[in-house]
């Protein structure tokens, strides 16, 4: 360890097991880490053999004050050669039930190791807000712990008000067909910070029918546990979302926006741990080759992030739009992508984009939607892309999937007026249509403008002196280091 006479403060991160949760995190612990903390990094053993596999075996290795640890996540252990896929609802469930154990013990390895003097004492833990059984280890061992939510504040605002809609008799649904039925469309105007909604814009997980929906009480004991932690911050800035942030700061007192983290650390001098990543595939980077030689802002950019699922079918109009839009793509399409098998394309469609589509299975997202080639982002609205989208100033195709996509979508198409939305029963004539509208007409040019806007007050916010850069400030001085001080 180096220059251990110093005391570095040591944190502890803890990721809920998923890509869309681990990337946001690792980007927190780099922040944190160029804030001068020693980090120690918590991913399940089945992720890190995926990451290991899917990276250099030595990538994690080496990095000055920033070590990689593991905790089973209490599911059947990985022979090595499974994929990234989890059924999410037992991890969910294992994660509730068995993480609390290896945790505590992890600590104690920590704090012995601290002992001889190999590691700074722990001093600070940084859990993931889907990993808020942590709250109790932090509360044995007179910790700080913040809790971060790798969604949305909007989405966020939705779930502190799923006991309200049971109460209000809103859900459970009456029946499976009050998906379809119109239901969905009638308005919410009661929830203060969240204007022009919809039931259907809420947290997706309000879409079910089951009186003890396991989701639903996940999500309420989550929110349960809040007022426990130190304080809970977001990847996201006051700007972004400030009607939001406002209704939230009156609920609870240590509430800090300190994003986009994107942001932040491309901004940030001597950053050593760029070549730090945390993807579970293998990133195709011969896609950047490929943008090469496409001409500036011609090409859109096709991704769904790592849960979402579609049928063959739905796929096919994806495609077929793209295809017919005559515009260049680069489509993401992962091994899991589609219920029910491999991808297998006629020979037509593959004669007819020969020229101009590119299909690989991962890739380095940041990277391409930050190549001067990208025009438009086709996006399942995941919070991760979303602000990264917004970070790389491309505007966006927006076909939300589930859980706090569809929020995203209406904050994107609605609020910030920086994309347009896909009809879920997705159609290729409407996929042409909106490729087109986005990339070449007056109405793409407009949202263009606007994301630039917002890209530019995204720089501001997070260099010093803006709102996300003291705030993460405070939250390293008033609550991480908290304890250190005393
Ligand atoms: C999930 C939820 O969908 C999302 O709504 C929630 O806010 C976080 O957890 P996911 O579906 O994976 O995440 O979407 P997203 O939030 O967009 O995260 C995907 C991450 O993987 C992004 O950081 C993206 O850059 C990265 N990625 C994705 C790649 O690096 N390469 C790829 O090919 C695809």
């Amino acid at each position: 360890m180096s220059n251990f006479a110093e005391r570095k403060p040591h944190a502890v991160l803890t990721p809920y097991p998923l890509q869309g949760h681990i990337n946001p995190m690792l980007k927190l612990a780099k922040l944190l880490h160029l804030r001068g903390f020693h980090i120690t990094f918590v991913n399940t053993e089945y992720n890190h053999k995926l990451l290991l596999k899917s990276m250099d075996p030595k990538a994690l290795d080496g990095f000055t004050d920033f070590n990689f640890e593991t905790i089973p996540d209490g599911l059947t252990s990985m022979d090595g050669d499974g994929d990234v896929s989890r059924d999410f609802q037992s991890l969910r469930e294992s994660i509730r039930k068995n993480v609390i154990y290896p945790f505590r013990e992890l600590l104690a390895t920590l704090h012995n190791s601290a002992k001889f003097g190999l590691i700074p004492p722990v001093t600070c833990l940084v859990s993931d807000g889907f990993m808020s059984v942590t709250i109790q280890v932090a509360e044995e061992l007179a910790l700080p712990i913040v809790l971060f939510i790798p969604s949305s504040a909007c989405s966020f605002l939705s779930a502190l008000h799923f006991r309200s809609l049971i109460e209000k008799g809103v859900i459970p649904l009456k029946d499976e067909s009050y998906l379809t039925n119109g239901y969905l469309d009638t308005k919410v105007d009661w929830i203060l910070g969240l204007q022009n909604f919809r039931l259907k814009d809420l947290l997706a997980y309000i879409r079910t029918s089951k009186p003890n929906d396991l989701m639903i009480e996940f999500i309420t004991e989550v929110v349960d546990r809040l007022n426990k932690a130190s304080a809970i911050v977001f990847n996201t800035s006051n700007d972004l979302e400030s009607d939001v942030m406002n209704a939230l700061f009156s609920m609870f007192p240590s509430l800090y926006t300190i994003g986009p983290f994107t942001s932040f650390l491309n901004q940030s001098p001597h950053n050593h741990l760029t070549s730090l990543d945390s993807n579970l595939w293998k990133e195709d980077i011969k896609c950047l080759e490929w943008l090469e030689s496409k001409e500036p802002g011609s090409t859109i950019y096709v991704n769904f992030g790592s849960t979402t699922v579609m049928s063959f079918e739905k796929l096919l109009e994806f495609a077929w739009g793209l295809a017919n839009s005559k515009k260049p793509f680069l489509w993401i399409i992962r091994p899991d992508l589609v219920i029910g098998g491999s991808v297998v394309f006629s020979s037509e469609f593959v004669n007819e984009i020969s020229n101009r589509g590119l299909i690989v299975g991962w890739c380095p997202q940041e990277k391409v939607l930050n190549h001067p080639s990208i025009g438009g982002f086709l996006t399942h609205c995941g919070w991760n892309s979303t602000i990264e989208s917004i970070c790389a100033g491309v505007p966006m195709l927006c076909w939300p999937f589930f859980a706090d996509q569809p929020t995203n979508c209406r904050y994107i198409c609605n609020k910030w007026e920086i994309g347009i939305e896909i009809d879920t029963n997705v159609k290729r004539e409407e996929v042409e249509k909106l490729v087109n509208e986005l990339m070449t007409e007056e109405k793409g040019k407009q949202m263009r403008q606007k994301i630039h806007k917002l890209k530019k007050k995204a720089e501001e916010d997070t260099r010093p002196g803006g709102g996300s850069y003291m705030n993460l400030d405070k939250v390293i001085k008033e609550v991480l280091l908290k304890q250190n001080q005393t």
